[in-house]
Order: structure tokens, then C-alpha cells, then sequence
């Protein structure tokens, strides 16, 4: 059976496609794979789901937001934040359920903004929140023992040291990260924020 990675030539994406693929056969795919997905577009979503048999595993490791001043963020930098990372994700669990085996679960992506923002995050945090929320609120609903959870990773660096607006922020290597998303696929857990490197 087949762990779906949508995402899968991310900096986190790579990390998990390698630690995934020790136990699980992995497709890994993104808007630049073939097949192409793009979050964003359901109908990509539709076109792998009808060619390809139940999914053990659907990871999502994509998502863009937005990083500006609040004064110059724009209703439509929430929403096509809102469109990517949250609706992006939302949309992957409402059409892939069907998609799953019984047993399967969803793991999703969020972030620690959610909880410890930086300047200019106000749109990240306020998104990274509600994929926590979303995860909380649709593992009771899931059918056929279908489990959800969402990784919730620090900075990802491979650097020891990072000097940007993340200074003194826990850093995290991908490789880290890659572990929780394991446990989020391989354990029991449902409706969990597995937080990564913090
Ligand atoms: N890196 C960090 O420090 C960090 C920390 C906390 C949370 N996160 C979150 O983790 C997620 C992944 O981060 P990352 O750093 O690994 O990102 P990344 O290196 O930019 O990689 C993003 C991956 O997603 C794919 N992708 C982008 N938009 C997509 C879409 N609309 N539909 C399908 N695939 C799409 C990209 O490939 P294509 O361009 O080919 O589509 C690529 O495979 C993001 O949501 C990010 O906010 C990252």
C-alpha cells in the first residue's frame, strides 16, 4: 500500500519521502511532478485519486502564505493564503477520504507561528491556527477509523545557527520533522498537533 506525499520536493517534503520511504512505497508528487497536484486546483487532486488505488497515507507537506507588515497585508494576501495552506489541505481531506483504506490517515502541515509569531507573520499564524483547528475538529468525523494529524514543525534548517527574523527561534533539521511525520503515519494518533523541533 501507498503513502501519497503531495509536497514531496519541499525541503520538509524530501526529508519525509526518505524516511518514508524505509517502510512505506511512497508516490510523491507536486505541481511539478508527473501527475501534477496543485492544492489549490481540486480537479488535480480528482485526476490522481481516480487512477490510482487507495492510499495507506496522504501527507501534505505544501502550502504557501504570506509575510508582510500587518499594515500592508491585503484581504487578498489572507486570502490566498487562506486558499493555499488552509483550503489547499481542507480540500486534499474532503476528497481524499474516499481515497484512503480503512485505517488510513491524513497528515497535514502547520507551524509553530501558530503559537510564537514573528513581525510580519500575522497572516501565517492566524492560518497555521486554523489548520490546527481544522485537525481537531474533523478526526471525530472521519470515517472508517481514518485518522488526522498535523506536524507542526520549528524553523527547518540544516544550520545549526540561523540570524534572520527567526533568530533564537528553536531550529529544527528536515530530517527531524520527517521523524514526527512517521509517527503521525505509522502510530495511532488522531487529531493531534504533533509539534516538530519545539
Ligand atoms: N521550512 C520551514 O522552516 C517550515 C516551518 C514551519 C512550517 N513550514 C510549512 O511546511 C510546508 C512545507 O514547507 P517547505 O519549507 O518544505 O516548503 P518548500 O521547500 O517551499 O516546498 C514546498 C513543496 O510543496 C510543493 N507545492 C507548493 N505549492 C503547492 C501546491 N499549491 N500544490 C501542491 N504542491 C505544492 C512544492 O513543489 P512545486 O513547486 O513543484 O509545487 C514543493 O514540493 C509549508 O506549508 C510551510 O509553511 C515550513
Amino acid at each position: 500500500m501507498t503513502v501519497l506525499v503531495i509536497g514531496a520536493t519541499g525541503e520538509i517534503g524530501r526529508a519525509a519521502v526518505a524516511t518514508l520511504s524505509r517502510r512505506y512505497d511512497v508516490l510523491g508528487v507536486s505541481r511539478g511532478s508527473e501527475p501534477a497536484v496543485d492544492i489549490t486546483r481540486p480537479e488535480t487532486l480528482d485526476a490522481l485519486f481516480s487512477t490510482h488505488e487507495p492510499f495507506e497515507a496522504i501527507v501534505v507537506l505544501a502550502g504557501a502564505v504570506p509575510f508582510a507588515p500587518l499594515a500592508d497585508l491585503s484581504r487578498e494576501d489572507f486570502e490566498a493564503g487562506l486558499a493555499s495552506k488552509f483550503l489547499g489541505q481542507v480540500e486534499v481531506v474532503q476528497r481524499g477520504t474516499a481515497h484512503l483504506v480503512d485505517g488510513g490517515s491524513f497528515t497535514l502541515v502547520s507551524g509553530l507561528l501558530s503559537d510564537h509569531p514573528v513581525p510580519g507573520s500575522a497572516a501565517a499564524s492566524a492560518i497555521n491556527s486554523a489548520v490546527n483547528g481544522f485537525v481537531a475538529g474533523a478526526a471525530p468525523e472521519l470515517p472508517r477509523g481514518i485518522r488526522i494529524n498535523v506536524v507542526s514543525p520549528s524553523l527547518v534548517s540544516d544550520e545549526p545557527q540561523y540570524d534572520g527574523p527567526f533568530a533564537g527561534y528553536p531550529i529544527a533539521p528536515a530530517a527531524q520533522v520527517a521523524q514526527s511525520i512517521l509517527r503521525a503515519v505509522s502510530g495511532q494518533e488522531t487529531g493531534r498537533v504533533l509539534r516538530a523541533g519545539w
